[in-house]
C-alpha cells in the first residue's frame, strides 16, 4: 500500500509499505479521504514535540472497514467510519474521569502511531465511528476538526446572550464559530484575524462581526464591548494577556495553543474580574456528538473545504496548505 511517511524531520515520501493486519480489538480501514491539519505540517518540519519518526501522518480520516482483528464483530466489515485519533489506556486518572484525550499514556493516531495518509490504516475498533449516509464521503474527514470545537465549548458552556470573541479564523476558529452559532445559538460572535481573506471566510461561517488587527489593535476597534466568552484559536503567546484585558468581568477564556514560549500575565488581570481559564486538547469522546450535529445540519463542514488533491500530490497539497492561508483552508486528500 502507499503511505505518506515522514522518514525524519524535513523528509516526506510517498512510500510503499506492507498492508497492516488489525490486531485484537482493532479494525483496518481502507482510507477514502483524509484532511490536512497544521500538525501534519509540523511533524513534517520536525516542529511537533510528540512525534516519533518514521511516521505515517494524518489524524483526520474516513474510510471503510475492510478487515477486523480478534474480538471484533465481522459484521463491522463494510462500515463507513470516521476515526477518532485519541487512543487511551482506559484506566489512568484522566481516563477514569472521562478525559482520555489527556491519558497518561496518550497515543494519537498520526502522531505517536501510524495514521491515515495511507491507503489503509489500523485503529482500535472503538475509535471507528459509523457514519450515517447523510454525511458524504468527501466531507467525512471533517468530523475530527469539529471535535476540537466541541471539546472546548463543552468547557466554556456558551449561552445565547454571550458576546463571544474568537481569535484566529483558521480551521480552528471557523469550526468554533459554527459551533457557537449553529449549536449554542450565541447571538454575537466576533472574530479577529490579520488576513482579510480569512475574515471573509469567518463571515461565510457565521461570524456576526469581524476585525482586522494587522494595523489597528483590537482594543481600539471594540469600542468598549467586553466579550463574555473568548476562544484563542490563533494561539500566539501574547493573546492571553490581551484577552484578559478585553474580557468582561466573569468571562470565560478558552485556550488551544501549544506554544512553548512564556506568556506573561498578572494575577490581578485575571482575579480582579474573576475570569475562568480553560484549556482544551484534542477531544474526549466527542465524535458521536459532532456526527449528530452534521447530520442535523447544525454545522456545515463544506464551508471550510477549499481544495481536494489525489494522494500522489500530497507534497503539493501540504505545501499549498502551509504557504497560502489566503486561498487555502481545509485541504483534503483523496486516497482512491
Ligand atoms: P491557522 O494557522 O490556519 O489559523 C490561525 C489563524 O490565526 C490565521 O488565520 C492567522 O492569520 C490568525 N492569527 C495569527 N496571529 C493572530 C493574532 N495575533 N491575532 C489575530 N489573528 C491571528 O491554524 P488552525 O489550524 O486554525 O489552528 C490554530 C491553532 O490551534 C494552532 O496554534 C494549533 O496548534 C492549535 N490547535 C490546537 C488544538 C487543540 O486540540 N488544542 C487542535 C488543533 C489546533
Ligand atoms: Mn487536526
Ligand atoms: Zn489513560
Amino acid at each position: 500500500m502507499k503511505s505518506v511517511v515522514i522518514e525524519q524531520p524535513g523528509e516526506l515520501v510517498l512510500a510503499e509499505r506492507p498492508l497492516p493486519q488489525p490486531a485484537a480489538g482493532e479494525v483496518r480501514v481502507k482510507v477514502q479521504f483524509a484532511s490536512i491539519c497544521g500538525s501534519d505540517v509540523h511533524i513534517w518540519h520536525g516542529h511537533n514535540p510528540f512525534a516519533k519518526y518514521p511516521r505515517v501522518i494524518g489524524h483526520e480520516f474516513f474510510g471503510l472497514i475492510d478487515a477486523v482483528g480478534a474480538d471484533v464483530a465481522a459484521s463491522r466489515i463494510g462500515e463507513r467510519v470516521a476515526v477518532d485519533p485519541v487512543v487511551s489506556c482506559g484506566h489512568c486518572y484522566p481516563c477514569s474521569i472521562g478525559r482520555p484525550n489527556v491519558c497518561k499514556e496518550l497515543q494519537v493516531i498520526g502522531v505517536h502511531r501510524d495514521g491515515g495518509f495511507s491507503e489503509y490504516a489500523v485503529a482500535p475498533a472503538k475509535n471507528a465511528f459509523r457514519l450515517p449516509d447523510s454525511i458524504p464521503d468527501k466531507l467525512a474527514s471533517m468530523v475530527e476538526p469539529f471535535t476540537i470545537a466541541a471539546n472546548i465549548t463543552a468547557f466554556l458552556k456558551p449561552q445565547p446572550n454571550d458576546v463571544a470573541l474568537i481569535y484566529g479564523a483558521g480551521p480552528m476558529g471557523l469550526t468554533a464559530i459554527q459551533v457557537l452559532k449553529g449549536v449554542y445559538g450565541v447571538e454575537q460572535v466576533l472574530v479577529v484575524d490579520r488576513l482579510p481573506e480569512r475574515l471573509a471566510l469567518a463571515q461565510e461561517n457565521g461570524a456576526d462581526q469581524v476585525f482586522n488587527n494587522s494595523e489597528i489593535p483590537l482594543a481600539a476597534q471594540l469600542e468598549g464591548v467586553q466579550p463574555t466568552l473568548i476562544i484563542d484559536a490563533a494561539c500566539h503567546p501574547t493573546i492571553l494577556a490581551e484577552a484578559a484585558a478585553l474580557a468582561s468581568p466573569a468571562a470565560r477564556i478558552g485556550l488551544l495553543g501549544f506554544s512553548g514560549e512564556t506568556c506573561s500575565i498578572t494575577q490581578q488581570s485575571l482575579t480582579s474580574k474573576e475570569l475562568s481559564l480553560f484549556t482544551s486538547r484534542l477531544n474526549s469522546n466527542r465524535f458521536p456528538q459532532v456526527i449528530e450535529w452534521i447530520e442535523q445540519g447544525q454545522i456545515q463542514p463544506e464551508k471550510l473545504v477549499t481544495h481536494y488533491f489525489p494522494l500522489a500530490e500530497v507534497e503539493q497539497a501540504m505545501t499549498l496548505f502551509e504557504k497560502d492561508p489566503r486561498t487555502c483552508c481545509k485541504v483534503i486528500l483523496q486516497m482512491g
